[in-house]
């Protein structure tokens, strides 16, 4: 998507702000394009292509292949990603989760989902820990309300499940100098010693199937791209500690609802959350940043420009499944035959069609939470 933004473009795992070049960022972070090659060597595991790979979503990578490899000789394959509760659930926070199941209902991979409540706690100034928990409790019921296979998927926050977790985090932490950190994070003088420490927490589930269950195994990482500077991290460490490289795919951000596609927490009107009403959506719709012209007249005239129209891609990113709409709604909109409140109307229903069904699934998930939750063994 194109934003109309002045910012510097800036990406990192706690920041994104700024036009995002995705063309750069694969140079800068050093990632692999996802290449066709690579998602029909997928599609013949998958049958079916997700939209999240259709439409380019999914746009990078690293060892994806040497993952597939993997796969197919028969060696163990596991997924890992995660959440930083630092409040609710939104939209954005559903694209590599989706993903995930995809993915493990494809290769029937165990997941390791880490929550890091300790990260959240670090770098949020004048936020007590019980509130972070409570988001963190919050955030598992959406997690499981995706659909993730209970047989096969382990959450745990790091608070929790804290003697597991620094058990490995040590080892990781022993080959990271100070001076990578900063590197690779832009620590300051200022930083707080606990968020210098943290990446080693969430590099080590990397190592913790290998670990833990003692079993070889090549874990792969989907995410979006501000995750990656960790598993720059997991990686270097990875042949030291005798374990394989994690491998990742990565997205793009979806954007957020106003006027240059910035999605933040702290501007709830930005972001669709998931417990949003239909209230909630249907205010937050009919209020975002679209292409359209300030008149009927002149949008039937010139047409619309659906690159800059956040409602255009909360379809095309998630929301309208059927490839050949979406290429006619971008072509309606530019040729001026369809109108912004149609789109509006169209993406409103669809919203909370998916959010009403999503929060049964949450409700239920308070049910069965007991058969996500790693346990620390006690000796
Ligand atoms: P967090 O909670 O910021 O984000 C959770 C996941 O959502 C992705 N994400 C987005 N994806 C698409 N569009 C957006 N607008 C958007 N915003 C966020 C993030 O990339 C992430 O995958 N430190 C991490 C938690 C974590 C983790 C992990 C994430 C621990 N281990 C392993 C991924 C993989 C965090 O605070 O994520």
């Amino acid at each position: 998507m194109r934003v109309l933004q002045n910012e510097v473009p800036k990406v990192t795992p706690w920041e994104v702000k700024g036009e995002v070049d995705y063309n750069v960022l694969i140079k800068e972070f050093g990632v692999e394009p996802l290449t066709n090659e690579l998602i029909e060597r997928l599609k013949k595991h998958a049958g079916v292509l997700h939209l999240l790979l259709r439409r380019g979503v999914f746009f990078a990578h690293r060892d994806f292949g040497d993952w597939l490899d993997s796969y197919e000789k028969g060696i163990r394959v596991v997924l890992y990603t995660g959440r930083g509760p630092s409040g609710q659930t939104h939209i954005g926070h559903l694209i590599p989760w989706i993903f995930t199941k995809y993915l493990q209902d494809i290769f029937k991979a165990i997941l390791y989902f880490q929550v890091t409540d300790d990260e959240k706690y670090l770098i949020s100034p004048g936020v007590e820990l019980s509130e972070i928990k409570k988001y963190a409790y919050d955030n598992i019921l959406d997690i499981i309300a995706v659909g993730f296979d209970p047989e096969r998927t382990r959450i745990f926050t790091n608070l929790d499940y804290t003697k597991e977790i620094y058990n490995i985090a040590i080892k990781v932490a022993k080959h990271v100098t100070f001076s990578t950190a900063k590197a690779t994070f832009g620590f300051t003088e200022s930083s707080n010693i606990g968020i210098i420490f943290f990446p080693a927490m969430q590099a080590a589930p990397c190592f913790m199937h290998q670990i833990i269950e003692k079993e070889d195994a090549h874990v792969l990482i989907p995410c979006a791209v501000d995750q990656e500077p960790y598993w720059r991290i997991s990686r270097d460490v990875a042949p030291k500690l005798g374990f394989r490289k994690p491998a990742g795919i990565y997205s793009k951000f979806m954007p957020g609802l106003g006027a240059g596609g910035k999605m933040s927490a702290s501007l709830p009107d930005t972001c669709i959350f998931l417990s949003d009403s239909p209230e909630d959506v249907k205010r937050k719709i009919w209020n975002a940043f679209t292409g359209g012209q300030p008149t009927l007249k002149e949008q039937r005239e010139k047409g619309g420009n659906p690159e800059i129209c956040v409602v255009y891609w909360y379809l095309y990113y998630l929301f309208e499944e059927d490839d050949k709409k979406v290429y006619e709604l971008y072509e309606d909109c530019k040729h001026g035959n369809i109108i912004c409140g149609d789109c509006k109307k169209n993406l409103t229903e669809k919203i909370i069609k998916f959010l009403i069904e999503h929060q049964i699934k949450r409700k239920e998930a308070e049910k069965i939470i007991h058969k996500f939750i790693l346990k620390s063994r006690q000796e």
